[in-house]
């Protein structure tokens, strides 16, 4: 098939790319590199052999939308285009709405206008709140608890209501658990702007002397060791989990639900273990004052995605900080040249 990939050129859009490369696909990527580099995608053509498409648009230009619609023709849309930090969205929250939201409804109304009903979305566990019990399965009612997750729980509920309005649409809803690791090769991983907001890549930098130690957010949780479970998936297993999504729709209308990820939680301790010994030395750390809105523990019911795509993941914990670290030591400030 040949694909429209918005955000490609960032962490899960440029491994889902090379996923697509290797499985066979065409790939065109849109990207505004607000939060990328145009490198990424360099780098996944040297290690598909082939190269994807890139046009530099913003998904809210809908002009410039229907222009990459036009000059590429794809036949599906997976859809990663989008603001992610939580902290920041409670700051600018029109922000988050105009570009996540008023983005998607642009995007949709592009591919209606060019007959492209196929798309897979990126949403995230965070659209099930703080009132439902672990672990998560797709039927709960969901209720976010900050203005990213809300983007996403809107956004979901417009493609809800754009599949119930037309039987030619061909949705997938994909709520990603924590995504990180990088693709075994260390050439491309996550590289995010400023001080990360994420567990790994901060472990990460704090292990190749970007930052001085790791300050674990609450040691006084209701959880074996004091510390929150998180439900961990290596990209490249999440990447793998959009290629089953796109084929389950290649033969499947309406709007399909499903948790990606691994359905076992480890905690910020676990996780910082786990990397000191991929990394072989001691990565300073201390216990912290919690996080606001941080939940104690969550894991997915994962056995949807695999009963009807056939998908779950295969790479563990360990898998996970080995190919992080890999890529975070070959690349110690990311894509940018140093
Ligand atoms: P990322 O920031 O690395 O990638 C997002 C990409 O979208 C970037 O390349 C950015 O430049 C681009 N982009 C943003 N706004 C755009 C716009 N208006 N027009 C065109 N391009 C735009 O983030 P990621 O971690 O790869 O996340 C991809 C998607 O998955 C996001 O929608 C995110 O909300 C979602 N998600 C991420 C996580 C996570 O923990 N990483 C978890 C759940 C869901
Ligand atoms: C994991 C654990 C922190 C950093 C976030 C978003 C969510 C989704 C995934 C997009 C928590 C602890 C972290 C640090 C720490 N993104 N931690 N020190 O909060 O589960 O989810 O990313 O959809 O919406 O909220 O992930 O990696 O930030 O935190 O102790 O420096 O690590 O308190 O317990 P989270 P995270």
């Amino acid at each position: 098939m040949r694909i429209l990939v918005t955000g490609g050129t960032g962490y899960i859009g440029s491994h889902t790319v090379l996923t697509l490369l290797e499985a066979g696909h065409d790939v065109v990527v849109v990207d505004n590199l607000v939060n990328s580099s145009p490198e990424a995608l360099r780098r996944v053509g040297e290690l598909a052999g082939r190269e994807a498409a890139f046009v530099e648009a913003d998904i809210t230009d809908e002009a410039a939308l229907d222009a990459a619609f036009s000059d590429h023709s794809p036949e599906a849309v997976i859809h990663f285009a989008g603001l992610k930090a939580v902290g920041e969205s409670v700051g600018i929250p029109l922000d988050y709405y105009h570009n996540n939201v008023a983005g998607t409804i642009s995007l949709l109304r592009s591919m209606d206008r060019h007959a492209v009903r196929t798309i897979v979305f990126s949403s995230s566990a965070t659209v099930y709140g703080e009132h439902n019990p672990t672990p998560y399965v797709e039927k709960m009612e969901i209720g976010a608890m900050n203005p990213y997750g809300r983007t996403k729980e809107q956004i979901e509920d417009i493609l809800s209501d754009l599949g119930a309005s037309d039987p030619r649409w061909r949705i997938a809803l994909l709520r990603y658990f924590n995504p990180v690791g990088a693709h075994p090769s260390g050439r491309i991983g996550e590289d995010p702007q400023g001080i990360p907001n994420n567990l790994v890549p901060f472990i990460a930098q704090v292990a190749v002397g970007r930052r001085e130690k790791l300050m674990v957010f609450g040691g006084d949780y209701d959880t074996p060791d004091g510390t929150c479970l998180r439900d961990y998936i290596h990209v490249v297993d999440l990447a793998e989990g959009h290629v089953a999504a796109l084929n389950y729709l290649t033969d499947h209308e309406g709007v399909h639900r499903w948790n990606l990820g691994s359905g076992t939680g480890t905690s910020v301790l676990e996780m910082h273990a786990a990397f000191e010994k991929a990394v072989g030395s001691p990565i300073p750390y201390e216990i912290a004052p919690r996080r606001p809105g941080d939940l104690p523990a969550f894991w997915a019911d994962p056995s949807a995605a695999l009963a009807d795509l056939g998908w779950s993941t295969v790479r563990t914990v360990e898998q996970m900080c080995e190919d992080h670290w890999r890529w975070q030591k070959n690349n110690p400030m990311g894509y940018a040249p140093s």
